[in-house]
């Protein structure tokens, strides 16, 4: 089957009419679905800087792109997830979920995967850019959302699903307590996040290096900005203090990936910090230099936190 996403060269993405418009879907509250439609166009005006292309719902609000460099890269960053989370797309605890929600889905393939090996299970994934395929299982569906608006779902998850949101969310207090709120009682809620801090453990990642001096910026510009780009060190706290109880989490270490460099950079080293795009290309040229210098081992570390909601919680 054709990849039906569009090219850089085509910025209109086709939004599934299905999607956005289908006021009987039985997963959305009433406001939302009449949202929804009235967004349809203006979704998909998506703005171009430093040649990359952005989400253009909420404009502004999320600092990596959206086009098909990005879109290819999350699809790598889930391959490599599921190995090193020995294949499994959930570690909490649940057979046969009949709800999912999975939050900021991005290209959608977590909650295809989901959908394709869980039949019976409902899944609706939802993000600020409607870049998801719209050949998918039948059990899966792709919804735009702002998920740090009030949440409006008339009926609760069995399981809510969020990965990889560093760098995206304001205030995840807010997110953690509104998946609480729509965990169903007995159900879980399942964060797996970055904490984005580089270090080694033999001493090669020194404060001389660019690769260094590149990830110390980009963490406070990100700051800056008003988002976490370590969210996974929290998420178990975060939880706790929104009600979760049997509340597991591991940590997982990852090496540096080079493909998205230019991705997590471009935003916000030149909006938030003024820098040049060509001086940010300059710096990047040394940080690939870092990253391939099998001398430097430079690390961060992957976090998933599940929680089950109490029986007895509303
Ligand atoms: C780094 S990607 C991860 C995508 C996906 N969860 C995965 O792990 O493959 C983060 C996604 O969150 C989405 N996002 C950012 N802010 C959001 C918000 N406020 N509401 C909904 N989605 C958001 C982005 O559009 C992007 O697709």
């Amino acid at each position: 089957m054709a990849d039906p996403r569009p090219t850089t060269n085509e910025p209109a993405i086709e939004a599934d009419p299905e999607l956005t418009t289908d006021e009987s879907d039985s997963t959305l509250g009433d406001d939302v679905s009449c949202y929804t439609a009235s967004l349809t166009s203006s979704i998909q005006r998506y703005p171009v800087e430093n040649n990359r292309r952005y989400h253009a719902y909420k404009d502004g609000s999320y600092i990596l792109p959206n086009d098909e460099a990005e879109l290819d890269r999350l699809d790598v960053t889930h391959q490599k997830l599921k190995i090193l989370l020995q294949d499994k797309l959930l570690r909490c605890p649940v057979q046969n979920p009949g709800r999912v929600l999975d939050v900021g889905t991005g290209t959608g393939i977590w909650a295809i995967e989901y959908g394709d090996d869980h039949p019976d299970t409902e899944i609706l994934g939802t993000d600020l850019s409607p870049t998801q395929p719209s050949w998918v299982p039948p059990n899966v569906k792709f919804e735009v959302d702002d998920c740090e608006e009030p949440w409006t779902f008339r009926d609760k998850f069995d399981v809510i699903h969020a990965r990889y949101l560093a760098t995206a969310i304001a205030d995840w207090p807010t997110l953690v307590s509104q998946a609480f709120q729509f965990t169903k009682p007995g159900g879980y809620s399942e964060f797996q996040d970055y904490d984005l801090v580089y270090y080694s453990e033999d001493g090669t990642l020194t404060d001389d290096l660019a690769i260094q001096k590149w990830i110390t910026i980009l963490l406070q510009a990100a700051r800056d900005f008003g988002r976490d780009p370590c969210p996974g060190p929290r998420l178990a706290g975060l939880m706790r203090d929104a009600g979760f109880q049997n509340k597991t989490v591991g940590a997982w270490n990852l090496v540096q990936i080079e493909d998205g460099l230019e991705a997590f950079t471009l935003r916000l080293f030149t909006q938030v910090l003024g820098w040049k795009s060509d001086e940010v290309q300059v710096l990047l040229a040394n940080v690939r230099k870092d990253l391939r210098n099998p001398k430097i081992h430079a690390q961060f570390d992957f976090f998933v936190a599940y929680g089950q909601k109490p029986m007895d919680a509303s």
